[in-house]
């Protein structure tokens, strides 16, 4: 049951609407980008009780949430999960970071910032293979209503030659986006531009209308002209964080979602979710709390495991553990898809011109397969893709084919020559990532205790 008390304990945020009621129209297991907005949405309505359970702190102020440039400060730190995977055997056997955001904001708060859509083709692909409504069309008007783009000035725009599509881009959103273009170095156009046309990579004038291939500036989810970001908790939270029919409640985190005794013609019923209140002293407590709607929204990593101790996915890992079977849904934990980013440097000779040291990449570059691999790597490529990985379904894997010899992006770079405290010039490629990796995998728990973290395998170059 519901105690007042009980909800004070661990909340940071004042409420007061919905004390008059034990039950809450919704509860949101997660305050990432995903449940805060939908939260902050959901309560437009003063008639809606929402209440949002976040397992990390709040971060508010936190100048490593806030500063964009700080964000890897927050790696491996309380605002991280901390998530490790499985040695992974196709490489090496190695272990890798999962990186995941514990805070309010969840990833939003301690990502890199980059905005960028997908392109058209891969959109109109989810619409083909059965997601209704996800198609470009669809999705573009929608997405453009979150944002509030920031054009670079005259000045910047002349100084940098920078270029980006108005038709591309919201005006009016929550979230602010901008070109990253404070204190950019010469370097850029001068040298990294032409240095990228000359391997024939032709300039995107906006990678945000649909088409992303090419070089094109970097836009960040920041105030204009600052490195200030902007997220979840500063573009939808802080705004309406006095309505009296919302509450956050952060060191919160929803463990399990509680079935109501009945069903209904063979549906179960969920009558509420139980979580754990870590106190002050760092003792965990766990509650429950009652509402006719519950949202889970822990992310790919958090929320097979919510479904799994509720007893929700496949028979075979729940019975394992011991688990009562409520929904028999082998997919649950199953096609687990993660781009892997990797970073490289070189130094370079005494002498070589650079961006300086204190520039990040102002430049992306996001090309297909042929962009930057070698004629031989492709003909590999090809051999490679006559076999189907085991876990990807056919159906996908006829669409990431097709993509692929279509020409749709595949790998993502964004490079600098940055100089250290002696001048010294590196070549830092400060982004390699796979964007449509091919390889599937699972995340599943191995244990009925809340607070241990899910077993994950992404099975990299699997
Ligand atoms: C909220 O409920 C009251 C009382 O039932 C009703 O008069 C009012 O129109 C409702 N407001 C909204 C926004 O639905
Ligand atoms: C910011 O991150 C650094 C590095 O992880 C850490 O030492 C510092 O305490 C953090 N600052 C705050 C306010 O959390
Ligand atoms: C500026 O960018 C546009 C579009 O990419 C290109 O056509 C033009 O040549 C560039 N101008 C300069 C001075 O680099
Ligand atoms: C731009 O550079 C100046 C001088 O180094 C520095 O004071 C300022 O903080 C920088 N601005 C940003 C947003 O990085
Ligand atoms: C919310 O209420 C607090 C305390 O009254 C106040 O300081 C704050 O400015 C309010 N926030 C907004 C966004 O209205
Ligand atoms: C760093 O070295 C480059 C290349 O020699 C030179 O152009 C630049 O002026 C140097 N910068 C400083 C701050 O010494
Ligand atoms: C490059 O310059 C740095 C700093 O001046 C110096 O320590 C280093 O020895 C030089 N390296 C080479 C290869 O000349
Ligand atoms: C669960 O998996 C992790 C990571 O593979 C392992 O360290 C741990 O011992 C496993 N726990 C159980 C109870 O099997």
């Amino acid at each position: 049951m519901l105690s007042f008390a009980g909800l004070l304990l661990g909340a940071i945020f004042p409420f007061a609407g919905a004390a008059a009621t034990n039950v809450y129209d919704y509860v949101i297991v997660g305050g990432g980008a995903t449940g805060l907005s939908l939260a902050v949405r959901l309560s437009e309505d003063p008639n809606r009780t929402v209440v949002v359970l976040e397992a990390g702190n709040s971060g508010i102020g936190n100048p490593n949430i806030t500063n964009l440039r700080l964000n890897s400060n927050n790696f491996g730190t309380a605002n991280d999960w901390q998530f490790v995977t499985v040695p992974q055997v196709d490489v090496g056997n190695r272990v890798q970071a999962q990186v995941q955001g514990k805070v309010l904001g969840g990833g939003s708060a301690i990502n890199s910032g980059m905005y960028l859509r997908g392109n058209k083709d891969e959109y109109d692909a989810l619409e083909r293979l059965g997601a209704k409504g996800w198609k470009w069309d669809s999705m573009f008007a929608v997405v453009k209503e979150s944002e509030h783009f920031h054009p670079p000035s005259q000045t910047e725009v002349e100084t940098f030659n920078m270029t980006w599509n108005p038709a591309a881009h919201g005006f009016a959103g929550p979230i602010s986006v901008a070109i990253q273009a404070v204190n950019v170095s010469h370097f850029f156009p001068e040298y990294a531009v032409p240095t990228l046309k000359a391997l024939g990579h032709e300039m995107n004038n906006d990678p945000n209308g649909g088409f992303h291939n090419g070089p094109s500036w970097d836009f960040l989810t920041s105030l204009a002209d600052s490195s200030t970001r902007s997220y979840a908790v500063s573009g939808y939270y802080l705004p309406v964080m006095n309505r009296t029919n919302l509450r956050v409640m952060t060191e919160s985190q929803g463990s399990k979602i509680v079935w109501s005794s009945s069903s209904t013609r063979g549906l179960m019923t969920a009558s509420g979710v139980e979580y754990v209140v870590f106190h002050e002293s760092g003792v965990p407590e766990t509650r429950t709390i009652d509402a006719k709607n519950i949202i889970l929204s822990g992310s790919a990593l958090n929320t097979p495991k919510i479904l799994e101790l509720s007893g929700v996915g496949d028979p075979e890992v729940l019975s394992s553990l011991g688990i009562d079977v409520v929904v028999d849904l082998p997919g649950v934990g199953a096609n687990l898809c993660n781009q892997p980013i990797t970073t490289a440097s070189y130094l370079l000779k005494n002498g070589t011109v650079n961006a300086g040291n204190a520039i990040r990449s102002a430049i992306i570059d996001i090309q297909p397969f042929s962009g930057y691999l070698s004629g031989e790597d492709l003909k590999r490529s090809e051999e490679l893709l006559q076999t189907k990985p085991d876990l990807l379904s056919e159906a996908q894997f006829k669409f990431m084919k097709e993509q692929i010899k279509a020409g749709v992006p595949q790998m993502e770079f964004a490079w600098n020559v940055a100089a250290d405290a002696n001048n010294v010039s590196t070549l830092r490629f400060d982004r390699l990532i796979l964007v449509k990796p091919l390889s599937r995998g699972t995340v599943h728990i191995n244990s009925t205790d809340p607070l241990e973290p899910p077993v994950i395998d992404p099975k990299l170059a699997g």
